[in-house]
């Protein structure tokens, strides 16, 4: 048997071979078109190539698309289960022609692949054309040779592909594949066309015309091709079945639930097996590409998808949660095409796992309500609209789900009364928070978001965009437009701009429009925690509400931002192994350029305890091991071991982030909705630039990560390269140069204090003009001096060795240093009963502009800022000796 994955290599290989670039899947949210909801066809992520917006990346593209059809103009979540081809998630195998080769070339390339490669006998395959297209119509003569009856006119839009109300449509040719007489149906175009005999499996669009919002048609700068062929249907006819749950990848996915739920697979189960197996591929692959269950857009959308299924789950009798069970099954089928899947593994089931538990605890009850207002109701009857929305209010059921599970009795719902139920408790909550005192600048927030919802964010997967303006800010007023010059806020209904929460900086970069709109993002807010506010300068023209406008951001921001966000995490951990588990986090900063930690820890850490934590940090980037995101409840991710940030506020379901590697657990678990590095690996190196005190117990650490570390330590070793060469050696001896030399210094500043004593002692202190001789005032001995340049707490050490040298009499010294001038005085023992040092003092001190002096009688100090006048001062102590003697 040829196998889904094989037929999706064999399809590129092909492809390849005729000069086309194989292109992997773009994710599944839409990256260029904020109207749609899902990627529906594989040419959208190439609609602005078609429409001449943006370069080819070359001339010819395959791919294998990721759509899924489950929302918006393609919808196909109500027939899943029920038909033998309806997907909410399947694969488009499309070849495309940009401005290269056209009709002849596709209807050539098609008809080689099907009969020559797959060898599908010619017999089993009828085309059809638009009516009008005659070109095409003698195409597929000349080509296939197929009889004029097997090429069908069609006059209706299944033969005009157009991926929504506006963009690049253009007349399409679709090839069907016939399963036999032993199925119903006639062939394309027939009265019984919708039987499931003859199936279309590839759409050949020619696409030649970009249609507007009012409906009118300009033709593309070149004509195009983009072809739709979807993985399942082709694997069916290649594996020789009839219904697309008949191949291998559900044949292995549907035995899995089976063999886990015991239950058979007849015909009133079936339809329940297929369910959960198309919804654990949508549900799986939103995932992956980063939609996560939510009460809003499409995190809505997902739940619904994964409610359906675990109401099916229930009506097989399952015991236990069985969606995550399956997903290793999914990732054993596709991983390996979709790597993405296989990484983002433990969140999908987690999450599925969580969902589950939650939905089951309110299921039972639910359906019980259901049963009971559905009870006395007969086929064709509806169900009233306020017990559908009770059933979503209280029990969690979507809409749809309480559709479907009417749908075997034949029995419909009140949409217009659930719509209703619905407008009037949106009414209620916000008549209950406009009551709460809010401030006027937060009602505007409050307006936007009742109106419009919630930004929806789209940059952990994506750093570029497309969003619809939904309002525009300016000076604290609503605007219906922001032109040049101006600076205001933005929101839209979707951005890759993270907006600052959690300590980490909000994003920067670009905003344009096709208009010649231009405007820088100076940053991104969240009000009311759940609405991006873009804080915009406009640059060039001018943007009104409506419209559709791409959103850059800044890359290399964002990935400095995310380096030391995740270094943040592991400093966290790295701490607590180090310091002890006391430490909590008290504060964070993760700014573009350093992060900043702040903790809870008695005391300074020694320079060992900081160096043995960033050698841990860098132990984990060395082991680069991926970094993975969980969704559950804050209980199950507290019993995770996640740390908590106690005191925030945390809302039913948390991100949960795991990184790096201990032993076998993880070395790291937080709760976080920050950006992250992929991998540890990404943030390079990790160094502490600082440790410092915050308040009483809490310390701070600052640190770098990648380039800003790496240059850190760069301009260190610059630094002594400096040092070491001003020194006349090398680095390495610098140290000990250094040492050398300030213990030199130590020696040389001794010396010279001695020098100067033993200069002041013998006479001349080096002052200006003095008695070089002691002299006899009366019986007294007395000795004055002036010297300069000598610190004053010297003095008195002078002053003891002066009077040991004189035995008996009075030294007086002025100390001038920086202009000012210390005076001391002192009086041998002997001669403290007639001679006073502190009147002594007192009388010079007074001449130096000071004022006081004090000590005792054989011992004081003073001094004063006229340091000019110190020989003067000198004067006044001699004469105050004379007239006491
Ligand atoms: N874009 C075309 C389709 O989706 C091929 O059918």
């Amino acid at each position: 048997m040829t196998s889904s994955n094989h037929i999706r290599q064999s399809f590129l290989d092909f492809f390849a071979g005729q000069n086309h670039t194989p292109i992997a899947s773009a994710p599944l949210i839409p990256q260029q078109d904020p109207t749609l909801m899902f990627v529906n066809a594989g040419m959208v992520p190439f609609k602005n190539i078609f429409t001449g917006l943006e370069a080819a990346p070359a001339p010819r593209a395959t791919s294998s698309q990721k759509c899924v059809r489950a929302g918006g103009k393609h919808n196909d979540l109500d027939n899943v289960g029920y038909t033998a081809r309806h997907h909410t998630f399947f694969e488009m195998l499309g070849n495309f022609s940009f401005g290269d080769y056209f009709k002849e070339e596709a209807i050539v390339h098609a008809w080689e692949l099907l009969t020559k490669v797959w060898e599908l006998p010619a017999d089993k395959l009828t085309a059809t054309v638009y009516h009008e297209d005659d070109e095409a119509f003698d195409l597929w003569r000349k080509i296939s040779g197929l009889p004029e009856e097997r090429i069908i006119r069609i006059a209706t839009n299944d033969n005009f592909w157009s991926m929504g109300d506006t963009g690049p449509c253009g007349p399409c040719s679709e090839i069907f594949y016939d399963h036999g007489e032993h199925i119903a149906g006639g062939p394309p175009g027939s009265p019984d066309e919708d039987g499931d005999r003859f199936v279309e499996i590839w759409n050949l669009v020619f696409m030649q015309y970009e249609r507007d919002s009012s409906g009118e048609m300009t033709p593309l700068p070149k004509p195009s091709i983009d072809t739709g062929m979807g993985l399942e249907r082709i694997a069916a006819v290649m594996q020789g079945v009839h219904n697309n749950y008949d191949t291998d990848t559900f044949t292995q996915l549907i035995s899995a639930s089976a063999n886990l739920v015991g239950a058979a697979q007849n015909d009133e189960q079936l339809a329940s097996h297929r369910v959960i197996a198309d919804h654990l591929r949508a549900c799986s692959f939103l995932m992956a590409d980063g939609v996560l269950p939510a009460n809003e857009g499409r995190g809505y959308v997902l739940r619904r998808i994964m409610r359906r299924a675990m109401r099916h789950a229930h009506l097989l009798g399952a015991a236990d949660p069985l969606m995550h069970q399956l997903v290793p099954v999914l990732v054993g089928e596709m991983g390996q095409a979709f790597p993405e899947l296989a990484r983002a593994q433990p969140l999908i089931s987690e999450t599925l796992r969580r969902e589950e538990e939650k939905f089951r605890q309110t299921l039972d009850k639910g359906l019980k309500l259901l049963g009971e207002a559905s009870g006395d109701l007969q086929e064709g009857d509806e169900l009233d609209g306020t017990i559908a929305f009770k059933l979503y209010d209280t029990y969690g059921f979507p809409y749809d789900l309480t559709e479907d599970a009417l749908r075997a009795d034949g029995i419909s719902v009140d949409k217009a009364g659930f719509d209703a139920a619905m407008a009037q408790q949106k009414a209620a909550a916000r008549a209950a928070w406009k009551g709460s005192g809010e401030t006027a600048s937060e009602d505007i927030w409050f307006d936007i978001a009742d109106e419009h919802g919630s930004t929806e964010f789209t940059g952990y997967t994506g750093l570029k965009g497309d969003g619809q303006v939904v309002a525009l800010v300016r000076d604290g007023q609503r605007v219906e437009k922001l032109s040049k010059g101006e600076t205001g806020v933005m929101i839209v209904n979707q951005t890759p701009f993270y907006a600052e929460s959690g300590g980490q900086e909000g994003d920067r970069g670009v905003v344009t429009a096709d208009n010649g709109f231009a405007a820088k993002v100076d940053d991104v807010a969240k009000p009311l925690g759940r609405l991006h506010a873009h804080q915009l300068t406009v640059e060039a023209g001018a943007i009104a509400v409506n419209d559709t406008v791409s959103l850059t951001v800044d890359v290399l921001r964002r990935d400095e931002l995310r380096a030391n966000h995740s270094a943040t995490h592991l400093l966290h951990a790295a701490l607590r192994n180090h310091l002890g588990a006391h430490v909590t986090q008290k504060g964070s900063l993760v700014a573009q350029d350093k992060l900043r930690f702040d903790f809870s820890h008695p005391q300074a850490m020694t320079a060992d305890e900081i160096d043995a934590v960033q050698a841990e940090v860098n132990v984990q980037l060395r082991g680069n091991a991926d970094v993975t995101t969980r969704l559950m409840s804050p209980d199950d991710a507290v019993e995770a071991g996640a740390l908590a940030l106690f005191g925030e506020k945390y809302g039913d379901e948390v991100r949960v982030l795991s990184m790096g590697l201990d032993d076998d657990a993880d070395y790291s678990v937080e709760l976080c909705g920050g950006t992250h590095v992929r991998a540890l690996g990404d943030i390079g190196l990790f160094h502490i630039i600082s440790e410092s005190a915050v308040s009483g117990g809490v310390r701070r650490i600052e640190a770098l990560t990648g380039e800003a570390a790496r240059q850190y330590l760069v301009d260190r070793e610059t630094g002594l390269q400096t040092v070491a060469s001003t020194l006349r050696t090398g680095p390495d001896e610098a140290v000990a140069r250094v040492a050398a030399l300030v213990e030199e210094r130590k020696q040389l500043t001794e010396e010279l204090a001695t020098a100067k004593k033993a200069l002041a002692l013998a006479g001349d202190g080096g002052g200006a003009a003095q008695p070089a001789e002691d002299e006899t005032i009366g019986n007294v001995r007395y000795r004055g001096r002036v010297i300069s340049g000598l610190n004053p707490k010297d003095l008195r050490g002078l002053l003891d060795e002066a009077k040991q040298e004189m035995g008996s009499g009075v030294a007086a010294i002025v100390a001038v240093n920086d202009g000012r001038a210390a005076l001391a005085v002192g009086v041998t023992q002997d001669l403290t009963g007639t001679v006073d040092a502190v009147a002594l003092v007192r009388a010079g001190v007074e001449v130096m502009g000071g004022k006081g002096g004090g000590g005792r009688p054989d011992m004081a100090q003073g001094g004063g800022p006229d340091g000019d006048k110190a020989d003067a001062a000198l004067d006044a102590v001699r004469q105050t000796l004379v007239a006491s003697n």
